[in-house]
């Protein structure tokens, strides 16, 4: 019997660099798109799959985002007097329920897959999802939700995946293609920001994967990748062979918001897609192009 997928690791612990001065005293994931922080779009899309059990990986300063998801009594009090009704609906909708939420520090900055690592605990021996909050998804199905239901037809470990054109694939994880059926594409190898001349495909993993445990016993030997950081990817790759692995050409878009151009332009499309302000926006647009 395949266990349910209930579990997510959200790695928040990283500085934010490319967003100085606005990342110096906040966390880059508490960057808003429209208005809401870029942590609450990964949090809502993997309750969207079913998600109950929150991991935020942690780092000195990121406070802010465990606040975000406390219940804000003196704040909640106050709509409430002032009778602003639809804000405090809004607010308790996306609210977590108690206990739902874990979090673990990474004390020293070792790369993504030492990040996974210190969630060990928390992960035990059930499959868990990773949502990168840098990448913001729009899709009309939660991506982790498409993720999720590719894990109960496969069985095994599934990462979403796009197309780069070739002179980008050094910027991102890389598929070995076994065979490619289209939606689903069988994996022989994973390379993490292979150099384009020895890349395996362009066939790149975005921030969203469904994984089993077993890739814990690998991340823990601590082997050093790309840029020398214990890399999630090779620890991944170890896993093939030795349990089903897909990527899956998920359906919808995504924004790199790590990136300022990408950042931008995830503003531009989720405010174009909010009913209540895209006519407004699209009549602004026009004077500045
Ligand atoms: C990480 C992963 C990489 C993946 C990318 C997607 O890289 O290591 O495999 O393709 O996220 O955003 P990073 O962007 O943290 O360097």
């Amino acid at each position: 019997m395949l266990k349910p997928l209930k579990k997510a690791v959200l790695p928040v612990a990283g500085l934010g660099t490319r967003f100085l001065p606005a990342t110096k005293a906040t966390a880059k994931e508490m960057l808003p798109v429209v208005d809401r922080p870029l942590i609450q779009y990964a949090v809502d899309e993997a309750r969207a799959a079913g998600i109950e059990q929150f991991c935020f990986v942690t780092g000195r300063g990121k406070t802010a985002i465990v606040e975000h998801f406390d219940v804000a009594f003196e704040l909640e009090r106050t709509l409430e007097a002032r009778g602003k009704l639809l804000e405090l609906a809004q607010l308790r909708a996306e609210q977590l329920d108690p206990g739902c939420i874990t979090t673990v520090r990474q004390q020293v900055p070792m790369g993504l897959g030492h990040a996974i690592w210190c969630a060990r605990s928390f992960i035990g021996d059930e499959p868990f999802a990773i949502l990168l909050p840098d990448d913001l998804m729009q899709c009309d199905v939660s991506c982790t939700a498409q993720l999720a239901q590719a894990y109960r037809e496969t069985g095994g470990n599934v990462v979403a995946i796009e197309q780069v054109p070739m002179e980008r694939v050094n910027k991102y994880g890389v598929l070995d293609i076994d065979q490619d059926m289209g939606r689903l594409v069988s994996i022989k190898g994973l390379v993490e920001k292979p150099a384009i001349e020895d890349a395996p495909s362009n066939l790149t993993i975005i921030g969203r994967y469904v994984l089993m445990p077993e890739v814990i016993g690998h991340l823990a030997k601590m082997e050093r990748g790309a840029g020398g950081e214990v890399q999630l990817t090779d620890s991944m790759a170890k896993l093939i062979g030795t349990q089903p692995f897909h990527g899956l050409r998920y359906e919808g878009r995504r924004f790199d918001c790590g990136d300022k151009l990408g950042y931008l332009e995830a503003q531009i499309a989720f405010a174009l897609a909010r009913p209540e302000m895209a006519a407004q926006v699209r009549e602004f647009l026009k004077g500045y192009v």
